[in-house]
């Protein structure tokens, strides 16, 4: 098994929240692939802030609405989805598994939510795809113009239905586990959309290769033509990920964004960038219904996606879940972990007197004290 303990496989049936999936994943995981999968950038201090936002969020609830039968279903991109969750890009999941892209492809198909592949991903788009379920490509900017354009092709070929272009990785945030553990993929894992292999798996170099890997292959210095350029040549749906300022999701909504994520890539980037939760309804204000807001950073189950619908997002990305989960026997437990996900949002929704996560937007929030204080 490419870098996990096969002896130690948890099982699914022990994850009784999406909150579980954690501890389970960590006894599974290699403790570098553990700290890569779960670590922030620098002294990780946004890393933390962006659980504590979202504890510190409090819904309204309203009652006597008639609220017993309710659904979770959705459109994302224009096309319907089970939740208003869509799993996040995430790099290598042949790291935590050796089904890799391809399990978390038919987990994110039989629970109904698109899938983000990374143009780090471990398996080829056009395999990940073939396994059926809304596929969205994730575009990290290769420095080579030609490249990056022939990569929007090869998805758009593949049968992909979104392109998520990720704005907030100019270069890797200084992720000090990475650092420490000198971190590099281990043999049998490689970024399937580079032809050969890559800086990402020559370890020893005192550094983490996955930064060196970045540093070389993604152009640092994008700007918003190349934003408005890619909009002309590209004729998915586009999603811009990684804002967090109004005025650069009004921009991005302005150049035909028809979403956006606010995100702080899960702390990994800018150590002390502020936690989405707290930007989500400016950008809401700044765009209105021109595109979609979506929320990520810090989603640890049902509660969490309720709140983002509240402070007026459309939805979520998945992260880190998603990873832990496939640690935990691959197919079977992300598939445990998408449907603790969509019974979570169902109770809670319904807790809060909504019958559709549409209705969820309408609810009043309260930013209370952050944890320990309730
Ligand atoms: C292990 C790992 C790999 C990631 N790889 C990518 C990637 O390839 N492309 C990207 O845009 N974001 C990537 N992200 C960021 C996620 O898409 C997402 O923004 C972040 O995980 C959200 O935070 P959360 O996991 O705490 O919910 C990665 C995050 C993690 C944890």
């Amino acid at each position: 098994m490419a870098g996990t303990s096969p002896e130690l496989v948890p099982d699914p049936a022990e994850i009784r929240c999406v909150r579980d999936v954690e501890a389970l994943a960590g006894q599974a995981l290699p403790a570098s692939v553990a700290d890569f999968v779960a670590g922030g950038s620098d002294a990780e201090t946004s890393l933390a802030a962006n659980r504590a936002a979202l504890d510190s969020v409090f819904v309204e609830p309203r009652v006597l609405r008639a609220a017993g039968d309710v659904r979770t279903d959705t459109r994302l991109l224009g096309r319907d989805c089970a939740q208003p969750v869509a799993i996040a890009p995430l790099a290598y999941h042949r790291l935590v598994h050796p089904d890799g892209e391809l399990a978390t492809a038919r987990a994110a198909r039989a629970a109904g939510i698109p899938f983000t592949v990374s143009t780090l991903s471990s398996v080829p788009i056009e395999d990940v795809v073939a396994e059926g379920g809304d596929v969205w490509f994730q575009l990290y900017w290769p420095r080579d113009r030609a490249a990056t354009f022939e990569l929007v092709r090869r998805a758009e070929r593949a049968g992909c239905v979104g392109l998520v272009l990720t704005v907030d990785v100019p270069w890797m945030g200084r992720r000090l586990r990475d650092v420490r553990n000198e971190f590099a993929l281990p043999a049998g894992v490689g970024a399937a959309h580079f032809a050969g292999a890559t800086a990402a798996e020559v370890a020893g170099s005192g550094a983490s290769a996955l930064a060196t890997h970045t540093a070389q292959a993604f152009e640092p210095a994008l700007t918003w033509d190349d934003l408005a350029e890619l909009r002309r040549r590209c004729e998915l749906p586009l999603v811009v990920k990684g804002i967090l300022a109004p005025e650069d999701a009004e921009r991005a909504a302005g150049l035909g964004a028809d979403a956006i994520v606010v995100s702080n890539h899960g702390g990994r980037q800018l150590d002390g960038a502020v936690p989405p939760v707290h930007r989500v309804a400016a950008v809401r204000a700044a765009v209105a219904e021109r595109c979609q807001v979506l929320l990520d950073s810090g989603i640890r189950g049902g509660l969490d996606v309720l709140r983002a619908l509240a402070l007026g997002a459309d939805g979520v990305l998945l992260g880190r879940p998603t990873l832990w989960g496939l640690a935990c026997g691959g197919q079977a437990g992300l598939d445990r972990v998408l449907a603790l996900l969509a019974q979570e949002l169902r109770d809670a929704l319904g807790l809060a007197g909504c019958r559709t996560p549409g209705e969820a937007r309408q609810l009043r929030t309260v930013l209370g004290a952050e944890r320990g204080d309730r």
